[in-house]
């Protein structure tokens, strides 16, 4: 990041807005690099739309002239909003994934010798999709094998380590995780959940005060994208400065992975999550209003009694994580 006057810049995908911080000096590929880094849409693929005033912008990357223009040679200003239009590269390979699949279910089969099979290797991003994002899933120590809680622990662990709406947001942002394990209720009281060293172990508060049950699943599955939000903010800002933990930038994007999350599972029970690399105009608003006003007026009223019951939770939780911890 180089120097000069600080612009706040916000860029919309997909009805979400995103923030970030540039400098007026900065070349126009940071930009594209930081929206990679935060949506990721490869350079490549984006196509962004910028106001009037930074018109410009949009001519220099068409052009192939990003790398060498600054922000302040194409009218980029303070509270500048770019929209976006592109898919994130995970999309990008699901649907190459599913054409392949495609492919070879429409190829006529053949035969082939044993022999002839020998030197073939699986294909390398086949691995990709299913490269598992919790490495390991860990019950307490102090609790053995024997212990009637063990197996219950292990599968609510496992649960959360398998979570399609999970693992959707840690593929999306190429998140890895080493361990995923308990913080007993006794250890740290105070605590719901900790992130030790970005990621290397999630610990989370599974059992119930008492110890006589476990937590509500979706509540802790809630402190679980919490405690994720540690590990990307750190990436996203490691080459800027140190940014306290449960910054702004920390909230936005809680509540951006608590949304994807949402979304991710409405579509998946709507039965609509297609997918598509094509460029297609995404309008912010929903035009759609005039059927089904007063179910829609309903379905806003408790939206927003959830919204502000779940940002209520996130508030209180800020105050039950350890935060990123560094071991050593
Ligand atoms: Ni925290």
């Amino acid at each position: 990041m180089c120097g000069g006057e600080k612009l706040n810049i916000e860029v919309v995908h997909r009805a979400h807005k995103h923030f970030f911080v540039a400098h007026e000096s900065d070349f126009i590929s940071y930009v594209q690099n930081q929206i990679y880094e935060m949506i990721g849409v490869r350079p490549s693929n984006q196509k962004l739309l910028a106001p009037h005033k930074a018109r410009s912008l949009v001519e220099a990357i068409r052009t192939g002239v990003a790398d060498t223009t600054r922000l302040k040679d194409v009218g980029a200003f303070d509270h500048m909003r770019l929209t976006l239009i592109g898919a994130p590269d995970h999309e990008v390979e699901e649907v190459q994934m599913e054409e392949a699949r495609w492919d070879r279910s429409l190829k006529p089969s053949r035969s082939l010798h044993p022999s002839m099979l020998k030197v073939t290797r699986p294909h390398r991003s086949a691995i990709m999709a299913t490269d598992p994002v919790f490495n390991q899933c860990a019950v307490h120590p102090s609790t053995p094998k024997t212990h009637p809680f063990y197996t219950k622990a292990l599968e609510y662990l496992e649960r959360l380590a398998s979570d399609p709406a999970i693992l959707h947001i840690c593929h999306a942002r190429g998140l890895k995780i080493g361990k995923l394990t308990e913080l007993l209720p006794h250890e740290n009281p105070e605590l719901l959940g900790l992130n030790v060293n970005k990621g290397e172990s999630i610990l989370l508060r599974i059992r119930t005060d008492a110890a006589d049950g476990m937590r509500d699943y979706k509540t802790t599955r809630r402190v679980l994208i919490h405690e994720l939000c540690h590990n990307e903010v750190c990436t996203l800002f490691s080459n800027h400065v140190e940014i306290s933990d449960h910054s702004p930038e920390f909230k936005i994007l809680n509540s951006q992975l608590n949304r994807e999350v949402d979304e991710f599972e409405r579509k998946r029970v709507e039965g609509t999550h297609y997918l598509s690399t094509a460029t297609v105009y995404e309008p912010v608003q929903p035009v759609d209003v005039d059927v089904n006003e007063e179910r829609e007026e309903r379905r806003l009223l408790i939206l927003h009694a959830t919204e502000k019951r779940l940002a209520e939770m996130d508030q209180e939780l800020e105050s039950q994580c350890g935060g990123t911890k560094r071991d050593g």
